[in-house]
């Protein structure tokens, strides 16, 4: 049964979903089978992982329209799947607003596809709002990554309240999976000043593993491709390469040689991109059965 981790801080623009696309990215080049579910409307997880969403999104699986078998797609990079999201999710919260149980939507939907998958990734808006709550609620851990900049650890304290929150009703189980620290420019005091007082407070929580600011992790998602494909020798790729053996061996999960795809596998294969993005209703179909 796959671990479900949500990637989740309420600050903005601190690394959530590039830190969601290319952790699962690179899990799925270590051989596992992932899930990544864009629980965010702007829907940038999905389109940086090179998804173009059809009819079926989410939202028709969180409203109950659609099975979420048919709502996922399968991405370019080997056993990589997103379920992806666009504006219409941010209906979605107002929808499930009225009803019963509506924090735990998304736990009953993944419910039907957990057996399927190694480790599912859902990426999460900057908000503590219902989509969040519905993450951590189906999540077995979540994953938070700081930003290395003055005012990291604001916010932080009001993510943890929600945490122990949620531990109390919603999700008895939820664990803290790791801290990462984000952007860190290592050239600068701050930076350097800000990961010490993160590692202080949080101690063994915090990944080993740093993402250092590299502008090419903030060019990969307009080419919808992840970091180690878009350029396998940058210092973001080689960062997000060692969070996921961190983040393997933390699961106590042994890679396994499944599918690997390796940047020359797709780079040769790029001229027919625009074609496979946009796969047909049937292919579509086809993709989710085989999820079953
Ligand atoms: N390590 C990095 N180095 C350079 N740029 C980065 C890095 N990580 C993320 N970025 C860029 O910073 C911006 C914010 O990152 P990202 O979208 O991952 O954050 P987020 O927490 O998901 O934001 P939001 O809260 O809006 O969902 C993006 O433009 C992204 O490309
Ligand atoms: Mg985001």
């Amino acid at each position: 049964m796959a671990r479900v981790i949500a990637v989740a801080n309420q600050k903005g623009g601190v690394g959530k979903t590039t830190t969601t696309v290319n952790l699962s990215a690179v899990l799925a080049q270590k051989g596992q089978k992932v899930l990544l579910v864009d629980m965010d409307p702007q829907g940038n997880a999905t389109s940086g992982t090179g998804i173009t969403l059809e009819d079926l999104s989410l939202y028709d699986a969180l409203t109950g329209d659609a099975r979420i078998e048919d709502c996922i797609q399968k991405s370019q990079w080997g056993e990589l799947y997103v379920a992806g999201s666009d504006a219409d999710l941010a209906g979605a919260e107002a929808e499930l607003m009225g009803r019963e149980n509506r924090e735990y939507c998304l736990k009953n939907v993944l419910a039907a596809v957990r057996d399927s998958y190694d480790v599912i990734l859902i990426d999460c808006p900057p908000s503590l709002g219902l989509l969040t709550l519905n993450a951590l609620t189906a999540a077995d851990s979540v994953l938070i990554p700081i930003q290395c900049e003055y005012y990291a650890l604001e916010g932080v304290s009001a993510l943890m309240d929600t945490l122990s929150r949620i531990r109390r009703s919603l999700n008895t189980q939820l664990v803290v999976e790791g801290i990462l620290l984000t952007m860190l420019d290592g050239r600068t005091n701050l930076g350097l000043q800000v990961a010490d007082q993160v590692k202080k407070h949080f101690k063994t929580l915090v990944y080993k593993s740093t993402i250092p600011r590299n502008v090419r992790l903030s060019e990969a998602p307009s080419h919808g491709e992840p970091i180690h494909i878009y350029d396998p020798k940058s210092a973001g790729a080689l960062a997000y390469l060692q969070l996921g053996d961190e983040v393997l061996s933390r699961l106590d999960i042994r890679p396994v040689e499944r599918i690997v795809v390796t940047a020359e596998d797709t780079k040769s294969g790029r001229e027919d991109k625009g074609k496979k993005n946009k796969k047909t209703k049937k292919n579509k179909k086809k993709n989710a059965k085989s999820n079953d």
